[in-house]
C-alpha cells in the first residue's frame, strides 16, 4: 500500500515538473531569441536560391543541371521512340538508331543478357528458362516475327506480349532499339546461305 502511494506521488511530481519545464517554452510570448542548448540543425551551411558562392568558379550558388540530364518533371518522352508506336497508331517501320557495327554489337551484348535466357543466343527459343519450365518463347525466326516491322519487335521488348514480360525498366530505350537491330541480324543470318558469305571468308565457313 505504502509503495503504490509513493509511486503515485513520484509520478505526480514528475508530471508537474515536466509541465512547468515545457510550459516555460511557450507560455510567455517573447521577442528574445530562444535559448538554444542544442542548435540541432537550425543553423546550417547552405545556400539560398540565387545567392553568391565563393566555391564555384562562376560565383553562382544556383547550379545548372548536369549536362545530359533532365528532371523527372521535365521528361517529355518521344512516344514513338519509347514505345515503337508512331503518332498515327501504327508500329514504327524502321529502327531509328543508326545501323552500324557499334549498334549491333551493343544489341548483341544486351540481347545475350536480357533475351537469351529465354530465347537462347540464336533466338530459336530454347534458352535455359524454357528448358526448366513449361514456358514457350516464340521462335524469333518464324515468318510471322521476321515479317514484323522493327517497331513491333521493339514494342514486344518494351511492353511484353501475352506470357512474355516487358523489359522497359531493365533495358534503356536506346539499348532496346539496338536489340531490335541485333534480332534483325540474327534473323538475317538464320536464313542466310553460303552465297551470303563474302568470297574471301567462304573457306572459313564450315
Ligand atoms: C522470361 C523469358 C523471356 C525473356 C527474357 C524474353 N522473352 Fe520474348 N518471349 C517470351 C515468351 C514466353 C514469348 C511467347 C509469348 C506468347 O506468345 O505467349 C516471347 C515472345 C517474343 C516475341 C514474339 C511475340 C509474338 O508476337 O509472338 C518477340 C519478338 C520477343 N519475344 C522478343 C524478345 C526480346 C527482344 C527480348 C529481350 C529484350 C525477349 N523477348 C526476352 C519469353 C521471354
Amino acid at each position: 500500500m505504502m509503495f503504490t502511494q509513493q509511486r503515485r506521488t513520484a509520478a505526480l511530481l514528475l508530471a508537474a515538473a515536466a509541465t512547468a519545464f515545457l510550459g516555460a517554452c511557450s507560455r510567455f510570448p517573447s521577442r528574445q531569441p530562444p535559448l538554444l542548448v542544442f542548435d540541432d540543425m537550425k543553423f546550417q551551411d547552405k545556400y539560398k536560391p540565387e545567392a553568391a558562392s565563393k566555391f564555384f568558379a562562376d560565383g553562382r550558388a544556383s547550379r545548372r543541371p548536369v549536362e545530359d540530364t533532365i528532371s523527372q518533371e521535365g521528361y517529355q518522352p518521344d512516344v514513338a521512340y519509347a514505345t515503337g508506336i508512331a503518332a498515327n497508331n501504327t508500329y514504327v517501320a524502321r529502327n531509328p538508331e543508326p545501323l552500324n557495327e557499334q549498334t549491333i554489337l551493343r544489341g548483341q551484348a544486351k540481347f545475350n543478357v536480357y533475351c537469351a535466357p529465354c530465347h537462347d543466343r540464336t533466338g530459336s527459343g530454347r534458352g535455359v528458362v524454357p528448358a526448366k519450365t513449361s514456358w514457350v518463347p516464340g521462335n524469333l525466326h518464324d515468318d510471322r516475327i521476321v515479317n514484323m516491322v522493327d517497331g513491333e519487335i521493339f514494342h514486344v521488348a518494351t511492353m511484353g506480349r501475352r506470357s512474355m514480360p516487358g523489359y522497359r525498366f531493365q533495358v534503356s530505350e536506346k539499348d532496346r532499339w539496338a536489340i531490335v537491330a541485333y534480332v534483325r541480324a540474327l534473323q538475317r543470318s538464320w536464313r542466310g546461305s553460303i552465297n551470303d558469305v563474302p568470297a574471301d571468308l567462304k573457306a572459313k565457313v564450315r
